[in-house]
């Protein structure tokens, strides 16, 4: 364990990546995927990865309508793939485990963006090596924008009121490396670290006027799942889930996400004085400092309606499907199965609304009382949750998703409906249960 601190630092905001066709309803980047050198500590250079720099990547920021082609070019002397993780794109250019890109070579896909305003994210998902990449620091965030969200009257000044926030959770040595090696609880559970970062940086401090704030969260770590909130307990508004605006604000004062969840939220600091802090953190940790630094002359309105969400209709389920989550580490299996890729588990059709009945019988680890969550993740669609152990889901649970938290003993009905077709995937987004085989895949023709 490291004993030093973190360096005292203001909130890392990353680029936004530079569209380099200038057409409009056309977007084209350039990602590079590369090994660089990052500082956590003072004066200690950790090895890690990162796409266009040396640890995570730019903002990828896209409207709704555009062609979007995307040059990632892989300088690592290993293979990768880069999967956009909710984005509904043709199995092709999905960027999963057989869309590899081999090292010192380019991989170009193009697709439309077809779905409304949301906080997507892109990441390796190289078989059984997932976990690694990620954890060395292959991750970024990608922004989709649409009249709705530009309409609405919610904060957008990047960097100022609309603020990337990756939470990810790392365990560095004394010299600050970050190796990626398992121990016997990490192979259980997945791995877990002892220092949690934003945005590359630990316990970093973020400056804002009193004014509402959007915070885009993304829990990109490997395994651990928050639940956040503030230090004075002051309430906040979640406008938005994985696949985009929730119908209504949502008011809560914490918000719990698992391993690739995303949220929205607006936090009103109107009432706050300049050099006020106040303590972002999750139930065991402070993560950040946010600092009031001046007033404010904008008005704090929450939005109550968002957008029109539209819901799938129960009666016209063509056909359910179940996926039961079994075993704990290297066991974990899917409908008793682990990941082939040579194998199809299942076949759906285009534009069918399907029920799919995901639960977890998952007894935790070498027969001991321990729980085993799994995060259930879907490619290449958003999908909605319609029932919570018997329950209508929280109303945090009620737009768009694409990944879902079934802890042990839970059962979950969701509804899913493709309008892209290929072989996609569905798996444990714990990256360690994925990479151990918790994976299957389908075709949508
Ligand atoms: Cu974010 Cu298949 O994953
Ligand atoms: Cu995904
Ligand atoms: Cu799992």
């Amino acid at each position: 364990e490291n004993s030093q601190k973190g360096k005292e630092t203001k909130l890392p905001i990353p680029p936004i990546l530079k569209d380099t066709n200038p057409e409009e309803g056309k977007a084209e980047f350039d990602l590079t995927v590369q090994k660089g050198e990052t500082e956590f500590f003072k004066d200690q250079k950790t090895d890690t990865l990162g796409y266009n720099g040396n640890y995570l990547g730019p903002i990828i920021k896209v409207n709704k309508g555009d062609e979007v082609k995307i040059n990632v070019n892989n300088t690592l002397d290993e293979s990768t793939t880069v999967h956009w993780h909710g984005l509904e794109v043709p199995a092709e250019m999905d960027g999963g485990p057989h869309q590899r890109i081999e090292p010192s070579s380019t991989w170009s896909p193009f697709f439309t963006i077809n779905q409304p305003a949301a906080t997507l994210w892109y990441h390796p998902h190289l078989l059984d090596k997932t976990g690694e990449q990620v954890y060395k620091g292959l991750a970024g965030l990608i922004y989709i924008e649409d009249e709705n969200s530009s309409e609405l009257d919610i904060p957008k000044d990047y960097g100022i009121n609309d603020i990337p926030l990756v939470v990810q959770d790392k365990r560095f040595t004394k010299e600050g490396a970050i190796p990626y090696e398992l121990n016997m609880r990490d192979t259980m559970d997945g791995f877990m670290g002892d220092t949690i970062l934003i945005n590359g940086a630990i316990g970093p401090e973020l400056d804002v006027k009193n004014e509402l704030v959007r915070l885009r969260i993304l829990n990109g770590s490997n395994a651990r799942s928050y639940d956040f909130n503030f230090s004075d307990k002051t309430k906040f508004y979640q406008i938005a889930s994985d696949g985009g605006f929730l119908e209504k604000s949502v008011e809560m004062t914490n918000v719990i996400l698992a391993p690739a969840e995303r949220a929205e939220i607006l936090v009103d600091f109107s009432e706050y004085k300049v050099g006020d802090k106040i303590t972002f953190r999750d139930t065991e940790n402070n993560l950040m400092t946010i600092n009031i630094i001046e007033d404010s002359t904008k008005k704090a309105d929450i939005p109550k309606k968002l957008v029109d969400m539209p819901k799938y209709d129960k009666d016209e389920i063509v056909r359910s499907r179940e996926f039961v989550m079994s075993g704990s580490g290297p066991m974990v299996a899917i409908n008793g199965k682990q990941m082939d890729m040579n194998r199809i588990d299942e076949e759906l059709k285009v534009n069918e609304l399907e029920e799919w009945v995901v639960s977890n019988e998952s007894s935790g680890g070498m027969g001991m009382m321990s729980s085993s969550p799994h995060p259930f993740h879907v490619h290449g669609v958003q999908f909605q949750i319609i029932e919570r152990n018997g329950d209508k889901p929280p109303l945090n649970e009620q737009g768009w998703k694409d990944t879902v938290m079934v802890k042990s003993n839970e059962k979950v009905k969701l509804l899913v409906n493709f309008r892209e077709k290929g072989l996609f995937m569905y798996h444990c987004h714990i990256l360690e249960h994925e990479d151990s085989g918790m994976m299957g895949q389908f075709t949508v023709e």
